[in-house]
């Protein structure tokens, strides 16, 4: 009998190498036992060690997606079901696709699971300040996961908090993000994390106004947030209020919201009659979050940028758009303005949209990066390509306009919106022409950023028409999606 002691409860890799030795060396899954240290080390208990010239093999990449995901799975045998898994897939590449396989479906329910509820730790955890013996910030965080997904869960929060130095402590481990390094620690205790307010109370605004008293099912709302997260969210010390007071609450914002977007509609000269419509619905309340956000967003600190840019530049549009448009940057003209995409490509975008039959009114135009980066030529202000941490610490922002807006389907223009909206650096060329699936559940398409077709020396029509073909198809989508 071997034995496999894995690194940690995560430890994909680990599991990767042992199992690629067992089954190298015939090893039937009955011939051995796995388990989880929390440090690492002895791989195997016994002498199935990985020979330096054992010969590679492949399986198929949807079983490494599937392993990678079920193997945080709280189920200790986990292990060794995706051990027999491996194995049979060696024999029969397509048995994937076998849904009705019952250890398919066991280890694909495992990994939906663990999805959910890394989905839910992205959502639900809440940072308290505390002071470090240097005097700066340090943002802690409690939390407990379902599965084993904190290791594997940091790089969402390492991107998302890149700036700051935070810490989440969990039952099993804890994370720590220095601002250039990730370590971890022991696990912790909730008596271990600090209290008080969490820095997001002047989210409260936000928070009220995006809740929903039309929509309020007690039951639906403690299933998509357990109990056992309430007590870390500013939020929920509204709930009980909100629910209470859903009823009049609902009947004054409806008539508040009435006067209001009328008024707003006729102010805008905005032909938004279907979205002011739609905002009139009881409960159609973006409206009020999607100000408050923009409030915040003003007084955005978050990277170097707002020293150079002159004002944070939001998304605009309808807060019940279809369709999100998201760029690279404000440039010179959208920085002095505040607006999206009025400059130059700007302006190509508009005339690209109208052949495309796209009405951009009904659209949500923002970009990745909300202020202006640039470098000053003489009295020239020239555009420079945002980079890495500048992008992440806007991530919030544009995570923020996704979570109220929701569009169906999402259009990252260039390559800097194509790192914002899938999270990492793809070429447009493997991306466009196809819709791809995002992480909330919405539809991503690629096309080239308008300042481009500017610039190309070749072709510009030919790529121009290219641009006008994408737009079109997109169009196409949404309407289907109606
Ligand atoms: N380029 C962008 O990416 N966004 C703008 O808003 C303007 C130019």
């Amino acid at each position: 009998m071997r034995a496999v002691t894995l690194a940690h409860e995560e430890d994909f890799d680990g599991w990767r190498d042992a199992a690629r030795a067992l089954v190298l060396a015939h090893v039937p899954p009955e011939g051995v036992t796995w388990s989880a240290g929390d440090s690492p080390g002895d791989l195997f208990g016994e002498e199935a060690v990985l020979p330096a010239d054992a010969p590679a093999f492949s399986v198929p990449r949807p079983f490494v997606t599937l392993a990678r995901a079920a193997i945080c799975h709280r189920d200790p045998q986990r292990f060794s079901l995706l051990y027999t898994l491996l194995l049979r897939v060696r024999a029969q590449p397509r048995m994937l696709e076998d849904q009705a396989d019952p250890l398919v479906r066991r280890i694909e329910g495992m990994a939906k699971e663990v999805r959910r509820d890394m989905h839910k730790m992205h959502a639900f955890v809440r940072f308290r300040e505390v002071e470090e013996p240097d005097g700066g910030a340090r943002y802690v965080a409690w939390f407990e996961p379902d599965n084993h997904i904190v290791r594997t869960n940091a790089g969402f929060f390492v991107r998302r908090f890149n700036t700051m130095r935070w810490s989440i402590l969990t039952p099993e481990v804890s994370i720590h993000w220095d601002g250039e390094r990730l370590t971890e620690g022991p696990g912790a205790t909730q008596a271990e994390a600090p209290e008080g307010d969490p820095i997001e109370e002047t989210w409260k605004t936000y928070y009220a106004s995006i809740f929903n008293p039309a929509r309020v099912k007690v039951k639906a709302m403690t299933k998509e947030m357990p109990k056992k997260y309430w007590k870390n969210m500013p939020e929920t010390a509204l709930v009980g209020k909100l629910i209470a007071g859903a009823q009049a609450r609902e009947a004054e914002m409806v008539e508040r919201s009435r006067t209001k977007v009328a008024a707003e509609v006729r102010q805008s000269g905005h032909d938004a009659a279907g979205a002011a419509e739609r905002r009139l619905q009881p409960g159609g309340n973006a409206l009020a979050a999607w100000q408050a956000l923009l409030e915040e967003a003003r007084g955005c600190t978050r990277c170097h940028l707002h020293k150079i840019g002159t004002q944070t530049v939001f998304g605009e549009g309808p807060v019940d758009a279809p369709l999100m448009f998201v760029g690279e940057q404000p440039g010179d003209q959208e920085d002095l303005a505040g607006r999206p995409f009025v400059g130059p490509a700007g302006q190509l975008f508009d005339k690209a949209l109208e052949e495309a039959g796209i009405d951009r009114t009904r659209a949500y135009v923002t970009n990745a990066v909300k202020h202006f980066k640039h470098e000053m030529r003489g009295k020239r202000r020239l555009h420079q390509t945002p980079q890495t941490p500048e992008i992440q610490a806007c991530r919030w922002w544009y995570e923020k306009e996704r979570e109220l807006i929701r569009p169906p389907i999402t259009v990252a223009l260039g390559a800097t919106a194509v790192r914002q909206v899938f999270g990492r650096a793809m070429t447009i060329s493997s991306l466009r022409g196809s819709a791809h699936q995002l992480d909330d559940g919405g539809e991503a398409w690629v096309t080239v950023h308008p300042s481009f077709i500017l610039r190309v020396r070749d072709n510009r029509e030919a790529e121009y028409a290219r641009f006008v073909e994408d737009l079109a198809r997109i169009g196409e989508r949404v309407k289907a999606l109606a």
